[in-house]
C-alpha cells in the first residue's frame, strides 16, 4: 500500500468510499451524494501545497483517501486547514487511515499551514482513536450542532499544531 497525490481519475474510487458514509454513516454531515459537476469542482477547490488530495493506492485499487479543506474562505484563517480522512469499509483496520494521515501532516507542515482542526462526530470511536494516536489534542466538544438519520449529534473538535515548536508551543493570537 502506499499514498499518492490524487488526480481527476480517482474521482470515482474517492466518492464511491464518500458515498457510504454520506448515505450510511455520520462521519461526514453531508446529507446527499455528490453530481459528478460538484466531485470535480470539489477536486478543483483542492491542490497542493496547502490543500492536498492524496489516495491509498493498494495493487491497482484505490483503498482510502484524505484531504486538507479551506477552514474558512476568510482570509485570516487562511493557516488553519480541516482534515478528511476515508478509508473504504473493507480495508479499515490495516494502517491505510494511519498512513493517510501521516502523510497529511507532513504535507500540511510542508505546506506552509499552521494548524490542522479535525471535526468528528463524539460516537465515531475510530477516527477519535485515529486522530488522538497522531498527536491531534482534544479541545472541546461542539454540543448538538448536528442532525442525521433523526439524530441530534455532539461533535468533537481536534487540533493539530503544526508550527507550535516554531512558536515555542505559544499562540501568537
Ligand atoms: C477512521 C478511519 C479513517 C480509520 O482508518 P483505518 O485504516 O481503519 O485505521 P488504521 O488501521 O490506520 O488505525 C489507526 C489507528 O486508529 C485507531 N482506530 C482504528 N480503528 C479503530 C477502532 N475500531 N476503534 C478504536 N480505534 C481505532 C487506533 O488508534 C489505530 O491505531 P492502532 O491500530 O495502533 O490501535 C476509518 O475507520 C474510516 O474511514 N471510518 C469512516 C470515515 C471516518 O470516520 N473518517 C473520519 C472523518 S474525518
Amino acid at each position: 500500500m502506499r499514498t499518492r497525490p490524487a488526480t481527476p481519475d480517482d474521482l470515482d474510487p474517492i466518492f464511491e468510499i464518500y458515498e457510504h458514509e454520506v448515505l450510511h454513516g455520520v462521519a461526514t454531515f453531508d446529507l446527499d451524494p455528490f453530481t459528478p459537476e460538484e466531485r470535480r469542482a470539489w477536486f478543483d477547490r483542492h491542490g497542493p501545497p496547502a490543500h492536498p488530495v492524496i489516495v491509498a493506492q493498494d495493487g491497482d485499487t484505490v483503498v482510502g483517501w484524505a484531504a486538507l479543506s479551506p477552514f474558512s474562505s476568510k482570509r485570516a484563517y487562511a493557516r488553519t486547514a480541516e482534515v478528511s480522512v476515508y478509508v473504504h469499509k473493507d480495508h479499515r483496520g490495516r494502517g491505510v487511515g494511519r498512513a493517510l494521515l501521516g502523510e497529511l501532516i507532513r504535507l500540511g507542515r510542508a505546506g506552509g499551514l499552521g494548524v490542522l482542526l479535525a471535526r468528528i462526530a463524539a460516537e465515531q470511536v475510530p477516527s477519535l482513536g485515529l486522530h488522538l494516536s497522531l498527536g491531534f489534542q482534544h479541545v472541546g466538544t461542539m454540543r448538538r450542532v448536528g442532525e442525521k438519520f433523526g439524530r441530534v449529534l455532539d461533535v468533537e473538535l481536534l487540533d493539530y499544531q503544526l508550527d507550535g515548536e516554531r512558536d515555542g508551543g505559544s499562540d501568537r493570537g
